[in-house]
C-alpha cells in the first residue's frame, strides 16, 4: 500500500546529520497522505502529538471531513443531500452497511429497528437507584453500560450476527432509555415505545405523552427530531468515537464501549456544548450584551469561550450548522416563535463573530452545537437533555466505527508518552525524612 516514502533525517544540535529513516507514506481516496511511523519505536523514537491534532488513529471508510472546505461525507454522500433527501434510519443503514438500502432492505431495517425499541422490563428498576435530580447524561452512562447485563446472549464480538444484533439493539433502545431518563427526572411515569410512529415521532411521544392525555406528534417536529438525529449520526474520529474505538480495542463488549463514548461526549468541549450554548445565550440575555461576551471570548485571561463556535477540524462553516440553522427557522416558524429572543441573540452573535478579526483569523465558525439547542428548547426539551439527544443521534456512528474495527485486523490501542518526571532514585525511610 505504501506508494511513497517520507525521509526523516535526525541531525544533532550542530546540524550534523546522524541518520535518516525511511518511513512509508500511504494515500487514501480523499484527504492528506499519512506517514506510517511504526518503525520509529525500533529506532528509539515516539511521535509526540498531544490532542492528536496530526494523528490518523486508524483507516476508515465511513465518514470523510474536509475541514477547510466545510465538507462532510457519509460513505461518500454529502450531509446536505442526506439531510434533504434521506432520513435518520436510512442514514443509520448507510453508516452500518456502506451503501443506501434497496426499498426491501430499507423496509426490513426500519421494521426490525422499530420492533426492538422496548427494553428489558427489569431495567426500569435501575432508574430508581438514581436521585430524581441526577443529570440525564449520568443516567445514560449507567443504563447503557447496564445493557450488557441484560443482553449477554449476543456479546460474542467475534460473531458477526452478535455484532449486528448489538448494533440494532443500541439504535432501537437509545431513544427509549433517553426518554426514560427525562421522565424519571420530572417524576412522570415512563411511556412505552410505539411501533406505529416514526423513529423521531416515537421519541417525542415517549418524552411528552402521559397516561392521562395522549400526545399528538406534530409532523414538522417529528421531521425536525429526525433531522437532528441525522446531523449528529457520525463525525469521523472525534473524541467520543475515538473513545469507543479505544474501549473496543481491548475486547470490551459494545454496550460498555458505547457507554464510554457517552461519557466522553458529555464534556462541554464536545457534545456538552449544545447545553452550554443555551446556558451562554441565557447568560447573554440581550443583544446589547453581545459585545461584552465577544470581548470575553477573545480575552486570553478569561476562560470563557463562545460555546458552539470553533472546531478542531472545520476551519470553515460546519456544514451541519448550516442545515441546523435552516431547521431552526422551520421549527420556530411552525411554532410561531420566529421572534424567539434566544434565536435572535444567536443570529446576531453569529453575524458579529463572523465579522470579527479574532474569529476570522482563528477560523472560528458556528459548529453543529450552535443552533441545535435553540430548536430543542423550542420543542419543549429541557437543556439537560440536549447532550442525551446528541448521544442518541451519534449511536449509529459509534457502533459503525466499533464494527469496522472489530471486523477487521486491530490491536489494542496503547499510546506512549514523553516522560519528563523524576529519574530513578532510591526510597528514603520515614525516619530519614524531614
Ligand atoms: C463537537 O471533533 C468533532 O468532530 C466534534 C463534533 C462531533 O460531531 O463529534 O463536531 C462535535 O464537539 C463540536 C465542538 C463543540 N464544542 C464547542 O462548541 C466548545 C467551544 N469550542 C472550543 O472549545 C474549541 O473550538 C474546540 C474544543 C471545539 C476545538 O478546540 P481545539 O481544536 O483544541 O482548538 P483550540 O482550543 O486550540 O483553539 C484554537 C484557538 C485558541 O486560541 P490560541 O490559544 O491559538 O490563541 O482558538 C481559540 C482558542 O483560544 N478558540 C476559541 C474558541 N475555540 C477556539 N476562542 C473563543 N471561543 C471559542 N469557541
Amino acid at each position: 500500500m505504501a506508494d511513497k516514502k517520507a525521509l526523516l533525517s535526525i541531525v544533532d544540535h550542530k546540524g550534523n546529520r546522524e541518520r535518516t529513516l525511511e518511513l512509508p507514506l500511504y494515500s487514501g481516496t480523499l484527504g492528506p497522505d499519512v506517514i506510517d511511523v511504526h518503525e520509529l519505536t525500533a529506532n528509539g523514537f515516539f511521535t509526540y502529538d498531544p490532542g492528536f491534532v496530526s494523528t490518523a488513529s486508524c483507516e476508515s471508510k465511513i465518514t470523510y471531513i474536509d475541514g477547510d472546505n466545510g465538507i462532510l461525507l457519509h460513505r461518500g454522500y454529502p450531509i446536505e443531500q442526506l439531510a434533504e433527501h434521506s432520513d435518520y434510519l436510512e442514514t443509520c443503514y448507510l453508516l452500518l452497511y456502506g451503501d443506501l438500502p434497496s426499498r426491501k432492505e430499507r423496509e426490513k431495517f426500519e421494521y426490525t429497528i422499530m420492533r426492538h425499541t422496548m427494553i428489558h422490563e427489569q431495567m426500569r428498576a435501575l432508574f430508581a437507584g438514581f436521585r430524581r435530580d441526577a443529570h440525564p447524561m449520568a443516567i445514560m452512562c449507567g443504563v447503557v453500560g447496564a445493557l450488557s447485563a441484560f443482553y449477554h446472549d449476543s456479546l460474542d464480538i467475534t460473531n458477526e450476527v452478535h455484532r449486528e444484533i448489538c448494533a440494532y439493539r443500541l439504535i432501537s433502545k437509545m431513544p427509549t432509555l433517553a426518554a426514560m431518563a427525562y421522565k424519571y427526572s420530572i417524576g412522570q411515569p415512563f411511556i412505552y415505545p410505539r411501533n406505529d410512529l416514526s423513529y423521531g415521532g416515537n421519541f417525542l411521544h415517549m418524552l411528552f405523552a402521559t397516561p392521562c392525555v395522549d400526545y399528538e406528534v406534530k409532523p414538522v417536529l417529528a421531521r425536525a427530531m429526525d433531522r437532528i438525529f441525522l446531523l449528529h449520526a457520525d463525525h469521523e474520529q472525534n473524541a467520543s468515537t475515538s473513545t469507543v474505538r479505544l474501549a473496543g480495542s481491548s475486547g470490551a463488549n459494545p454496550f460498555a464501549c458505547i457507554a464510554a463514548g457517552i461519557a466522553a461526549l458529555w464534556g462541554p468541549a464536545h457534545g456538552g456544548a449544545n447545553e452550554a450554548v443555551l446556558v451562554m445565550l441565557n447568560e447573554i440575555g440581550d443583544e446589547a450584551n453581545i459585545d461584552e461576551f465577544i470581548a470575553r471570548a477573545k480575552d486570553k485571561d478569561d476562560p470563557f469561550r463562545l460555546m458552539g463556535f470553533g472546531h478542531r477540524v472545520y476551519k470553515n462553516l460546519d456544514p451541519r450548522a448550516k442545515v441546523m440553522k435552516q431547521t431552526c427557522d422551520e421549527v420556530l416558524t411552525e411554532l410561531g416563535l420566529e421572534d424567539d429572543p434566544l434565536f435572535r441573540i444567536a443570529k446576531r452573535l453569529e453575524k458579529i463573530a463572523l465579522e470579527d478579526e479574532y474569529f476570522i483569523q482563528k477560523k472560528l465558525y458556528p459548529n453543529v452545537d450552535f443552533y441545535s439547542g435553540i430548536i430543542l428548547k423550542a420543542m419543549g426539551i429541557p437543556t439537560e437533555m440536549f447532550t442525551v439527544i446528541f448521544a442518541t443521534g451519534r449511536t449509529p456512528g459509534w457502533i459503525a466505527h466499533w464494527h469496522e474495527m472489530i471486523s477487521g485486523n486491530y490491536r489494542i490501542g496503547r499510546p506512549r508518552q514523553l516522560y519528563t518526571g523524576e529519574t530513578k532514585r532510591d526510597y528514603i525511610p520515614l525516619t530519614e525524612r524531614n
